[in-house]
């Protein structure tokens, strides 16, 4: 009997393990890594510049946002950031290439991919700022997308 249960728990957590371990897989070759890591440091580039008009917009106060601009970057933005979670499941942290990513991501895969959850939503948000054409929402809005890029990158990125 208590073999029976030991047992059971033993394959729960096996049960467990495997599941928390589907959400990456470590790269097989450098060659791999090296792919993954370009991929993804690509995406963050079109990234910065999804968000820079913004970003610039944000720092003239006293200029109105133009909501054509403001939602075409949150569209771009809500697209790239599905692609985080795909981008990031394979583990590089095994190879030695020059990568601002933290190895820690991927024992917190969970929580990366909640901050990259957050920008999605953040971006809508700012899409239906724009839509609505309120300044003082998209203003809002942009400041809060601002911030869930800062949020990842303080927990997630080396500068
Ligand atoms: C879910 C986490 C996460 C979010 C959200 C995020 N980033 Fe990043 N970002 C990273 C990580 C990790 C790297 C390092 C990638 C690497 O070097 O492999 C990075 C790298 C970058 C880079 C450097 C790319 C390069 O190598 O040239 C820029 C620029 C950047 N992010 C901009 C942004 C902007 C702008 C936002 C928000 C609109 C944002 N990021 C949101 C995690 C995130």
């Amino acid at each position: 009997m208590t073999h029976l249960k030991i047992s059971g728990l033993a394959s729960l957590c096996l049960a467990l393990v495997v599941a928390a371990e589907a959400l990456s897989s470590p790269a097989v070759s450098e060659e791999q890594a090296r792919q993954a890591i370009e991929a993804r440091k690509q995406v963050f580039k079109d990234m910065e510049s999804a968000f820079k008009p913004v970003g610039a917009m944000l720092k003239k106060p006293r200029e109105p946002f133009d909501a054509a601009v403001v939602q075409t970057s949150a569209e771009r933005i809500e697209e790239l950031s599905g692609k985080i979670p795909e981008l990031f499941q394979l583990d590089t942290s095994k190879f030695a290439i020059e990568t601002e990513a933290r190895a820690g991501i991927w024992n917190s895969l969970t929580d990366f991919n909640a901050k990259a959850d957050a920008m999605a939503k953040a971006a809508a948000d700012m899409k239906a700022a724009a839509q609505s054409g309120d300044q003082g929402a998209m203003r809002k809005a942009a400041i809060q997308v601002g911030r869930t890029c800062g949020s990842c990158h303080d927990s997630f990125r080396d500068k």
